[in-house]
């Protein structure tokens, strides 16, 4: 027998953790328009109109975290092989802009300390996906949380951690337990939104194939905030607001 439809979500108060966040979140600093993960894609956000931004963040071979999005080098940067067997001073030497068109070329690797400062200078507001090499997700939550309570002012608005990795958002938990957190999620295995709610997290991440008005109710019941990614067709944008999501992550929409 067809299961009825759930019935049309009431109307919420704005969730207060989220007040301030642009509905608009930029895709790895300014989605396709500039080279992924970069200050100048976060440069070029900016002058685009985003307030909001994600970034993938992994840890190097000497434990400072930096914007990556790939465990290989080779597809973003100058580098080859696994980002794995380079430290710092050596990924700070690769070009991560010439990927994207000769106009970006130079533009190195971008430090958390580089991204902390632009965004405590500018008051942006940041989701850190916390994208762990293989082995690495305890040490990059932790030292991720640890950097951005180092790292980030007062006044500038709290940084997001967010992850696919369960392991990084609990060591993320213990290091710096005010972060936000949201658990990433590109399906929805039993018992998903029982795992948000253990991970202390105020969210989820939700690939935007997953939602519908029973995914909403579930998380507006435990008072979970849903954000989506990553969605570049305005039709579909429209439907989830309609829907009720709460946050956009998009390469292509928005400002
Ligand atoms: O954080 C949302 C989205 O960035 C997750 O997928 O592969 O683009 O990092 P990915
Ligand atoms: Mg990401």
């Amino acid at each position: 027998m067809p299961q009825p439809e759930p019935s049309p979500l009431p109307p919420l108060p704005p969730l207060p953790r989220l007040s301030g966040w642009p509905r608009w979140i930029a895709h790895r600093g300014a989605g396709r328009r500039a080279p992924e993960n970069t200050l100048a894609a976060f440069r070029h956000g900016w002058q685009l109109g985003y307030r909001a931004f994600e970034c993938d963040v992994k840890l190097s071979a000497d434990g400072e975290p930096y914007l990556l999005h790939d465990d290989t080098l080779e597809r973003t940067t100058s580098g080859q092989g696994p980002a794995a067997a380079l430290d710092w001073a050596a990924l700070s030497r690769l070009d991560a802009g010439a990927w994207c068109g000769s106009g970006w070329a130079g533009e190195p690797p971008t430090r958390l300390a580089a991204l902390a400062a632009f965004a405590n200078a500018e008051g942006l507001h940041v989701n850190l996906e916390l994208k762990p090499l293989p082995g690495q997700a305890e040490p990059t939550g932790r030292t991720v949380a640890g950097a951005v309570r180092r790292l980030w002012h007062p006044g500038t608005p709290a940084a997001w951690l967010s992850s696919f990795q369960p392991p990084a958002l609990a060591a993320a938990a213990a290091a710096a337990p005010e972060l936000p957190r949201a658990l990433l999620l590109d399906r929805l295995a039993p018992g998903w939104l029982a795992q948000a709610q253990a991970l202390g997290c105020q969210g989820v991440v939700l690939d935007h194939r997953l939602v519908d008005t029973e995914v909403l109710h579930g998380l507006q019941a435990q008072g979970l905030a849903c954000w989506v990614y990553t969605v570049n067709e305005a039709a579909r944008a429209e439907a989830l607001w309609a829907l009720g999501v709460d946050r956009i992550i998009t390469d292509t929409l928005g400002p």
